[in-house]
């Protein structure tokens, strides 16, 4: 079905995501004829708003987003308001009314996607009540999309998807992690598994390390409360440094099903080598930004941000080795880095290769350029082979030479937003580029561990300065085993 139709719920309408997101991604995909006139959407949230209102938001979203605003006018009739709360069953019983009507005007065909882009201590009392009252009875398909957190460790990420699960199938539910919805993230598989002369290297005997770098140059912003909670950790590293992690070391997959994709992913998630307490210092390091400069530009340091900020320990920054033992991987480094306020907004994988069993053209140490294959996620979004090749007119002298594609080019336009195809994939029925729970749940485990040991242990903070590329102890980390971090934009 390439026209998906159906109606779209979301909870949370007057949020920050909505508008910034799911508004104009809805709006992309009518534009681009790929959802058809059937489709409504349902926003809620406490505010007494009136369709008017949330029409009108809807606009200021799709003005802010794009310079092209056809049919802006007939998009945003689409658009319906409930005021809603989400522990009344009232509510429910008058979203079920809601729906209803839509449905015999839009003729969705029983279709319903339930969006929770809202507070999460209530997605399980959400799930759980639109069972009780009916709402996902219906005669169609329905899909529950959540965003992040899901949970804050793994005993409460385990708890919420119990009472998910109690009113949805696991193929019902949709986690989003955006990562996965870049096109680069999309085409880390495609890069290793279309191409023999990687994959015959992609392992231990050939790659030296492999780097995932998410740095970026915005601080906490208007997220305090969030994010104070939350820190790089679980805000960045449980979900999508662990996933790109994951699909640049899963095996490839019999077939390029949903089934058989996420299988392959758990498994290299489940070869990660926990880390011991004791251990963590080694692996990882963790920071928190202080003032600086950024483009010119006096920063204030985190705990300047805002006044309950000032005493917060929470991490800003983590770097770390992960080790993944299995045959593929077994002694090869996985760095991973990301932060806030950083020198720049970058998101880049770095593939290191072993250098050969004896280099001819290089003097000495500094002049080694060993092979490295650069794919750039954001905002450059391409792929960079480093090689070396003769110095023009230089005897036997070998110089770095790189080999570029650039998706920027004339596809840009086009592309679509990670957010657009992730809604797409959810109305076509397709989870892959969704997270199964036993991800989630191999990624909590892995991270609760550092997080346990971090919180017996005050932090030295700030211990980085706003504009650079983090602490350090972070560069430290890679020398201990003769790597440094590969600065790539
Ligand atoms: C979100 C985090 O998941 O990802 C934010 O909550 C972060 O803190 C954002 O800024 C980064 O996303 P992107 O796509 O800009 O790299």
């Amino acid at each position: 079905q390439q026209n998906p139709k159906a109606i779209i719920v979301i909870f949370g309408a007057t949020g920050d995501l909505a508008k910034r997101k799911l508004f104009p991604s809805i709006y992309r995909l009518y534009q681009s004829g790929k959802i058809s006139e059937d489709f409504a959407v349902i926003g809620l949230a406490r505010r007494s708003w009136s369709n008017e209102i949330l029409r009108d938001k809807v606009g200021e979203s799709i003005e802010d987003a794009f310079s092209s605003r056809e049919d802006l006018e007939h998009f945003k009739s689409h658009f319906y308001y409930q005021s809603f709360d989400v522990t009344d069953s009232g509510s429910y019983q008058g979203l079920n009314d809601l729906i209803l009507e839509l449905e015999g005007m839009y003729h969705t065909e029983g279709n319903r996607i339930f969006y929770l882009a809202m507070a999460p201590e209530f997605f399980g009392t959400i799930a759980i009540n639109l069972k009780t009252y009916c709402l996902k009875d219906n005669a169609g398909w329905a899909r529950l999309v959540i965003e992040k957190p899901f949970g804050h460790d793994l005993p409460s990420a385990q708890l919420l998807n119990n009472q998910i699960r109690e009113a949805f199938d696991e193929d019902q539910i949709y986690r989003i992690d955006h990562y996965l919805g870049k096109e680069m993230v999309q085409n880390i598989e495609v890069i290793r598994f279309a191409n023999g002369i990687f994959e015959h290297l992609w392992n231990n005997r050939f790659i030296s390390n492999i780097q995932v770098t998410s740095s970026e140059s915005l601080g906490v912003e208007d997220r305090a409360r969030y994010y104070d909670h939350s820190g790089a950790t679980r805000d960045m590293v449980q979900n999508h440094m662990l996933q790109m992690v994951a699909l640049l070391a899963m095996e490839p997959p019999i077939k390029l099903t949903t089934d058989e994709i996420r299988s392959e992913k758990i498994k290299a998630l489940r070869a990660i080598r926990p880390i011991k307490s004791d251990e963590v210092d080694e692996s990882f390091v963790r920071g928190q930004y202080d003032d600086g400069v950024l483009n010119g530009e006096q920063l204030h340091g985190y705990r300047e941000e805002a006044e309950e900020l000032a005493n917060s320990n929470t991490e800003t920054y983590v770097a770390g080795k992960i080790m993944i033992d299995n045959f593929r991987w077994a002694g090869i480094p996985f760095y991973i880095r990301t932060g806030k306020r950083m020198a720049e907004k970058s998101i880049n994988i770095v593939v290191e290769f072993k250098d050969i069993p004896m280099n001819l053209y290089h003097q000495d140490e500094s002049d080694r350029n060993p092979n490295l294959l650069v794919i750039n996620i954001q905002p450059n979004e391409g792929i960079t082979l480093y090689l070396n090749a003769k110095k023009t007119g230089h005897g036997s002298v070998a110089q770095p030479i790189q080999l570029s594609y650039n998706n920027n080019g004339a596809h840009s336009i086009n592309t679509p937003e990670a957010y657009e195809k992730l809604l797409y994939d959810c109305m076509l029925g397709d989870a892959t580029n969704f997270t199964h729970w036993d991800e989630v749940a191999y990624s909590w485990s892995y991270i609760d561990s550092i997080l346990q040991a971090w919180e017996k242990k005050e932090p030295d903070f700030p211990n980085y300065a706003s504009g650079s590329m983090g602490p350090k102890e972070a560069d430290e980390l890679l020398e201990k085993n003769g790597h440094h971090w590969w600065s790539i934009t």
